[in-house]
């Protein structure tokens, strides 16, 4: 079966920092891809080589078989396929929960208020913020406004999402919150690739676990293979840090 997403010797570098060296990924339709590793291995960069946010230097990303990392491809269709959710939530000041979240189906996607009020308040429901759709984000707290975040990127209806720490500027209660929201979309089936230094995350919900280090997949396995028994000395130190 072709793989949703594919990345092949994908290589990137800053001047002369070479931080993504022959990323080899494939990523199935409904799968649950988690990323760990040290600050700097190349985490967030491969995430933004995927949303077309870094153009790569070589190697291919395809997305259903399409090469989407071609140089001068108009990025936007790809985006609206593949939505990235940051740490920091970037929703509008000046703009309801509400008015965020339906911003980019708006303008993106062509759909009206009130095409979009009934999919939009089920979102808010499911994500337990009925009653917040009318509220600013400084009349929000950190857990809802990441919450809102990821509704706005569900909006778009997207078949990838990608989340990068997005629980790292949580407190522990808010971080449980965000955690069980990304077991509700991952019951809906949408692929899903994120960053994350919560390993007791990414071993309940990851299907595979890639550890990058130095901007390589140094070992990729189920949770179990990787945490219980990672096969690298680099995979066992950096699990040793972090458990
Ligand atoms: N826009 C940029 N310009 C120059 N260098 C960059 C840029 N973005 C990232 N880097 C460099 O690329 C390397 C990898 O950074 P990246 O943010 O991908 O790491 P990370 O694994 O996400 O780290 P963290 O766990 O701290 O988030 C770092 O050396 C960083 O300084
Ligand atoms: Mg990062």
């Amino acid at each position: 079966m072709t793989p949703l997403l594919r990345m092949t010797n994908v290589q990137k570098a800053f001047g002369d920092n070479h931080v993504l060296k022959g990323i080899d990924l494939d990523v199935a339709k409904g799968e649950m891809v988690c990323l760990i590793g040290a600050s700097g291995s190349g985490k967030s960069t491969l995430l933004r080589t995927i949303n077309l946010l870094e153009p790569i230097d070589d190697g291919e990303i395809l997305l259903d078989g399409v090469d989407i990392s071609e140089p001068g491809l108009d990025p936007q269709p790809v985006r609206k396929r593949i939505g990235l959710v940051f740490q920091s939530y970037n929703l509008f000041p000046h703009m309801s929960a509400t008015d965020n979240v339906m911003l980019a189906p708006r303008r993106l996607k062509g759909l009206s208020k009130a095409e979009l009020e009934a999919p939009v308040t089920t979102l808010f429901e499911r994500f337990g913020l009925a009653d917040r759709m009318g509220h600013y984000p400084d009349q929000l707290s950190g857990g809802q406004q990441q919450r809102v975040a990821i509704i706005r990127a569900l909006a778009m209806q997207p078949e990838v999402l990608l989340f990068d720490e997005i629980t790292s500027a949580l407190d522990p209660e808010l971080v449980a919150e965000v955690l069980d929201v990304l077991r509700a979309v991952r019951a809906e089936g949408i692929t899903m690739i994120f960053a994350t230094h919560e390993m007791g995350f990414a071993r309940e919900l990851a299907d595979k676990v890639c550890f990058l280090d130095r901007g390589r997949i140094l070992e990729a396995g189920t949770p179990d293979q990787l945490f219980d028994a990672p096969k690298e000395e680099r995979t066992r130190q950096f699990l040793s840090q972090v458990l």
